[in-house]
């Protein structure tokens, strides 16, 4: 395993022994952080966090890990730079790539952080594109293995756009490390082929097993994580709206759903989530539709077998691990 000076840019770049080491990694860093030892190992370095899509959990972990690690940050905040304007892509990275040590991208689509790891000369973190949101997957696997003890053989349910990244990138997680994938959604709504297939060679090296399922009775027998997102993402017209909320009401994750699922299952959702009307977007999209709630129900959001909130504190250590380990080259 080879971690000095690389990128982070999808899980399929990764083996399933470098994906436990960075599990075992932001362990270990969990630790230290809540037992109060310093571990300031990166001072004197600097980071540049670009976001051209918002972000709470993923600029706030960014950054609490870089401080914590010793190191400088620079945000910048989706008009503030000449990205994409006035400036290409592959000219941002190689001016960040003298000025900094690694950089974090945020925005569209997964050529552009693609295109910046290429030019910038230093490590590239993938915070969200389109297509995959890994730093996610990683948080998501140290709260499954806190929870379950392994990940090997675990069932994981995806309900809703399972196209976009966050389903994309599950599946791909899930692929890795041998667990249980199913995407429940209807048919438009599953990963593209290409992909599937590609997860499909992985599985067949790991044992995974990959399902796609239209039928959300069937989808969550015996699951452990029944595991949701918003139905319209950052950067989609709110155009959408109407035609996913026909699409996917059905897959909403409710009491019955989890009651169906079973006592063992857990809840899990990257976040942001519209659980309630008490966001603006929840708000004018509920009143509209009629609707109390989107993706998920307060009562599951709020209930016991939740551990959305593990979830969003691991996106801090499990970045710390990535950032860690593509700057140190070393595994805790
Ligand atoms: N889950 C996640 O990426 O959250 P943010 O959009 O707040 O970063
Ligand atoms: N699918 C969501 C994930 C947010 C973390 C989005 O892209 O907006």
């Amino acid at each position: 395993m080879d971690f000095q000076g690389r990128s982070f840019l999808k899980l399929l770049d990764y083996t399933p022994q470098e994906i436990t080491a960075l599990l075992d990694t932001a362990a270990a860093l969990k630790a230290m952080k809540k037992a109060g030892t310093p571990h300031d190992v990166l001072r004197g370095k600097n980071i540049a966090l670009i976001f051209e899509k918002t972000s709470t959990r993923t600029r706030c972990s960014f950054e609490v890990a870089a401080y914590d690690l010793g190191m400088g940050v620079t945000y910048l905040d989706p008009s503030g730079s000449q990205i994409g304007k006035k400036e290409s892509i592959a000219d941002t990275a190689r001016v960040l790539g003298r000025i900094y040590d690694g950089i974090e991208y945020r925005g569209f689509e997964q050529e552009i952080v693609e295109t910046l790891a290429t030019y910038a000369g230093v490590p590239v973190w993938n915070g969200l594109t389109n297509a995959f949101h890994p730093t996610q997957i990683l948080a998501d696997f140290l709260t499954i293995r806190e929870h379950f003890g392994e990940l090997s053989g675990k069932k994981l349910v995806y309900m809703g756009d399972a196209r976009y990244n966050m389903g994309n990138s599950l599946m791909v997680g899930c692929a890795k490390m041998g667990m249980h994938f199913v995407a429940c959604a209807p048919a438009a709504y599953f990963p593209s082929a290409e992909l599937i297939e590609n997860c499909r060679s992985v599985a067949a090296q790991t044992g995974a097993v990959l399902e796609f399922e239209t039928d959300p009775t069937k989808a969550v027998a015996d699951a452990d994580v029944i595991y949701t997102d918003v139905w319209v993402s950052m950067g989609e017209p709110d155009e959408v709206w109407r035609e996913r909320i026909e699409a996917l009401l059905p897959y909403q994750v409710n009491a019955a759903l989890m009651k169906k699922a079973g006592e063992k299952a857990v809840f899990m959702h990257c976040l942001p989530a519209f659980h309630d009307l008490n966001t603006g977007i929840g708000r004018q999209v509920g009143e509209k539709f009629g609707l109390d709630a989107l993706e998920v129900t307060d009562e599951v959001f709020e209930s016991a077998q939740s551990l959305v909130f593990d979830e969003a504190e691991n996106r801090m250590h499990t970045i710390k691990a990535v950032l860690y380990t593509s700057l140190t080259g070393k595994i805790l």
